[in-house]
């Protein structure tokens, strides 16, 4: 399993790290448009496999697409992060145009690859991965779902005081703090529902806290997340590269599940070694739908701002 990550900023470099880290694919090429930065990353983690114990090889090139080539799972970082008090729509100037070239160049040297869009405004660079390349529906995931269902469980274990491991919960909809959609009626204790346990005045702060999640942190570090952000990519290569058929709320193309055509937005799916294997589709209550349809038609908004 050859996995290529483009940017190797914070979101990239932790990328490849937790790849590394797990050791499931034998090399994680790292490439980066800044001289020399990708090659300096690469080393930099390679001093830690004997430390760390792990045998993938991590290399780096700047802007060499040709080493790349053959690559299974492509996942694009780079772009603009977010500034503190900005939203993730603002970045779609500048990133469209990144998104678009790097997806371009690397179907060019991997036409069988599976690609996952991380870059903001996420749902939106996903949609124009697509217009790009024309890759097969299953074959473009956007990074966002796992990403907000960590947070969400991070906040419902703070809320309940308990570990994490005891709960479970997905968020849906747009990557964006008013598109999110926490399943807080669906969110567990060892299958006992939350509600259960706290207050709704409680859980719905669970569910403000995990919309601004990313901009809680942006607004604390000075810029955007990398760790969870890192974390949540890598469990989905994990989940592609060792065909785990594992379920994760991603932003997908949809072709009329939902209710929805012609978007990407967070849905439950099922990753394997296809990438999306099956797109679930869970009976939501009537708020959640109405709330699924204004997310889309801020995801729709966003896209109308792509040329
Ligand atoms: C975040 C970025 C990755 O939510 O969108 O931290």
């Amino acid at each position: 399993m050859k996995v290529t990550v483009v940017g190797a900023g914070a979101v990239g470099a932790s990328c490849a790290e937790y790849i590394a880290i797990k050791d499931f694919a034998s090399e994680v090429v790292l490439l980066d448009i800044k001289e020399g930065f990708a090659e300096g990353k690469a080393m930099d983690l390679m001093q830690t496999a004997s430390l760390m114990g792990f045998d993938t090889k991590i290399t780096g090139t700047t802007n060499d697409y040709s080493k790349t080539a053959n690559s299974d799972v492509a996942v694009i970082t780079s772009g603009i992060p977010r500034k503190p008090g900005m939203t993730r729509e603002e970045l779609i100037d500048i990133n469209a145009g990144i998104v678009k070239t790097v997806s371009e160049n690397l179907v060019k040297y991997s036409p069988n690859l599976i690609l996952i869009v991380v870059s903001n405004p996420m749902d939106t660079m996903a949609y124009l991965a697509h217009k790009a390349t024309g890759l097969p529906k299953n074959r473009i995931i956007g990074m966002g779902g796992a990403l907000d269902s960590a947070r969400f469980k991070y906040r419902l274990a703070e809320a309940l005081e308990c570990p994490q491991s005891d709960v479970d919960g997905m968020v849906l909809g747009m990557h964006s703090d008013t598109g999110m959609i926490p399943l807080t009626r669906l969110a567990t204790r060892n299958s006992v529902p939350v509600s259960n346990f706290l207050s709704k005045e409680r859980l719905a702060q669970v569910l403000e806290d995990t919309k601004v999640g990313g901009a809680t942190l942006t607004k604390l570090l000075g810029t955007s997340a990398w760790y969870a952000p890192g974390a949540a990519v890598s469990s989905m290569v994990q989940a592609i590269a060792c065909d785990q058929k594992k379920m994760f709320p991603c932003s997908v193309m949809l072709q009329g599940e939902y209710g929805l055509s012609d978007l990407c937005i967070g849905v439950p799916v099922i990753l394997g070694k296809n990438g999306i294997e099956k797109i679930v589709e869970i009976p939501l209550s009537d708020q959640e739908k109405e709330t699924m349809e204004k997310s889309a038609a801020a995801v729709r908004d966003v896209n109308g701002l792509l040329n």
